[in-house]
C-alpha cells in the first residue's frame, strides 16, 4: 500500500474548520483507492503558538517539515493578536520561500449548481488557471525606513525579479497551457506605469514564448484585465502573473465564480527537491470565525490537488467529482454553506463530500 506523510497545520479562524472536512473528504478518497495518508498535526504558525511562544515556528520547523510529502496547511491571521506582517511573514511566506514553491496553481472554474454574481454565465463558461510567481516580485523584504520620526521619513519596498525566478514561472505556465485545449496563455503586466520590472516581465514572456510555439500569447495591463475577468471570464485558459498581480487576480477570478470559499491552491516546488503546500486561497475570515458556517470545498479542493501532486490522478479527479456531484445538488438538494446561499455547516458539506467519494 502507497503511503504519503502529510504534515496538517490548520493556523487560524476558521483554517481551524475546515482542514478536518478536507481531512475527513481526504480519508475517505486514500480508503476508496488503497492508498495511505499519515496526518501529522501541527498547532504552530497560529496565533495560539504565538501568544504561548512569542514567535510563529519553533526554531526546527524547516527540519521538521522537510521530513514530509506536503503540507496540508488551513489559514493564518488573527490581526487582534498578532499583525498580519508578521504573522504571515513568519509562516506562510518562510514556507514558500524556504522550499522554493515557486508557482502557486490557483484553478478558477463556475462549478455545476453554484450561481455566478455575473449575469448570464452557466457551469463550464468559466475555466481558467491563475499561474502566480510565488517566491520573488513585489513580495520583497529589500527596502526599508529612514529617517523615521522626521519630516524626510522614507519608505521604499523593492521588487525584485530574477532571470531564473521569472522564466522558470513562465515555463511551467507556458507548459500548462500547451497541455490544454485551447492552448492559450494571458500574462498580467503593467509595462505603462512600472517602467522597469514590468517590461522585463513582458520581455521574458516574448523570450519564453518563442520555445512554445503553439501557445497562443497576449497580454493586459493589470487594471485592464481586471475589468475583463468581470466583463468576458470566459475568454482565459492560464493566466500567469507577478506575485501580487497574481494574488489579486487570484481572488477575482473566485468572486466571479461565486465564492471565494470554493478556491484551491498549490504552492508547488516543481523540481521535487521540497515539500509542497496545499492551502484554499481564502483566509482565516475572522468574520465567519467559530460560527461553523465557513465553506470548506476550497480545503477539499486542495486535497485533489495534493493527491494528484503526490502521483494519484485518478484518486484526485475522483475527489473532485464528488466536490462537483454535491454542489449540483444546489441549495435545496446539498448542505451547501452560506456563501452558496444554503443553510449548511461547514461539517455538514464536507461530509457530504466525504459520503459522495464512497458512494459513486
Ligand atoms: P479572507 O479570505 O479571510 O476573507 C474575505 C471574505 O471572504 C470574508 O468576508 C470571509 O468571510 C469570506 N470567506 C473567506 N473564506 C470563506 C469560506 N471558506 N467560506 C465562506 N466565506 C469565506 O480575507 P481577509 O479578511 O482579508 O483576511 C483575514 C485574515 O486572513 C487576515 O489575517 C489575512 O492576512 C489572512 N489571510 C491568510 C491567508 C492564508 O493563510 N493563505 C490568505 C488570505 C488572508
Ligand atoms: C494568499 C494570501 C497571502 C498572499 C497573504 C496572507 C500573505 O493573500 O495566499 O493569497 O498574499 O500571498
Ligand atoms: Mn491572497
Amino acid at each position: 500500500m502507497t503511503t504519503h506523510r502529510i504534515a496538517v497545520i490548520p493556523g487560524d479562524g476558521i483554517g481551524k474548520e475546515v482542514v478536518p472536512a478536507g481531512i475527513e473528504a481526504l480519508e475517505a478518497t486514500a480508503g476508496r483507492f488503497g492508498l495511505r495518508l499519515e496526518f501529522t498535526d501541527f498547532g504552530f504558525a497560529s496565533a495560539d503558538y504565538w501568544q504561548r511562544h512569542g514567535t510563529m515556528l519553533p526554531a526546527d520547523w524547516e527540519a521538521t517539515l522537510r521530513g514530509f510529502d506536503a503540507i496540508f496547511f488551513g489559514a493564518v491571521g488573527w490581526p487582534e493578536v498578532v499583525p498580519d506582517h508578521i504573522s504571515l511573514w513568519g509562516s506562510l511566506l518562510q514556507f514558500r520561500r524556504t522550499f522554493d514553491q515557486y508557482v502557486n496553481l490557483r484553478p478558477c472554474r463556475l462549478m455545476p449548481g453554484v450561481r455566478s454574481p455575473l449575469a448570464g454565465r452557466e457551469p463550464g463558461d468559466i475555466d481558467f488557471l491563475v499561474v502566480r510567481e510565488n517566491t520573488e516580485g513585489e513580495y520583497s523584504s529589500v527596502g526599508g525606513r529612514i529617517f523615521e520620526g522626521t519630516e524626510r521619513e522614507t519608505v521604499l519596498q523593492e521588487t525584485v525579479m530574477t532571470r531564473i525566478g521569472v522564466d522558470r514561472v513562465l515555463r511551467y505556465a507556458f507548459e500548462q497551457a500547451e497541455r490544454r485545449p485551447r492552448k492559450h496563455l494571458t500574462s498580467a503586466t503593467k509595462s505603462n506605469g512600472i517602467s522597469i520590472s514590468m517590461p522585463y516581465w513582458d520581455e521574458r514572456v516574448a523570450a519564453m514564448g518563442e520555445r512554445f510555439p503553439d501557445v497562443r500569447v497576449d497580454r493586459f495591463h493589470i487594471d485592464a484585465l481586471a475589468a475583463l475577468f468581470v466583463l468576458h471570464p470566459g475568454r482565459f485558459d492560464v493566466v500567469v502573473a507577478s506575485n501580487l498581480f497574481g494574488d489579486i487576480l487570484s481572488d477575482l477570478g473566485p468572486a466571479c465564480t461565486g465564492t471565494l470559499g470554493i478556491a484551491p491552491s498549490a504552492n508547488i516546488n516543481p523540481d521535487g527537491l521540497h515539500p509542497s503546500l496545499f492551502e484554499p486561497v481564502h483566509g482565516s475570515a475572522p468574520d465567519i470565525a467559530g460560527q461553523g458556517i465557513a465553506n470548506p470545498v476550497g480545503q477539499i479542493w486542495c486535497g485533489s490537488m495534493m493527491l494528484d501532486h503526490l502521483g494519484h490522478p485518478e484518486a484526485a479527479a475522483h475527489l473532485l467529482g464528488a466536490i462537483e456531484d454535491v454542489l449540483a445538488h444546489g441549495p435545496g438538494g446539498a448542505p451547501l454553506t452560506p456563501d452558496l446561499h444554503g443553510k449548511g455547516t461547514t461539517a455538514e458539506l464536507g461530509r457530504a463530500i466525504a459520503e459522495r467519494v464512497r458512494e459513486r
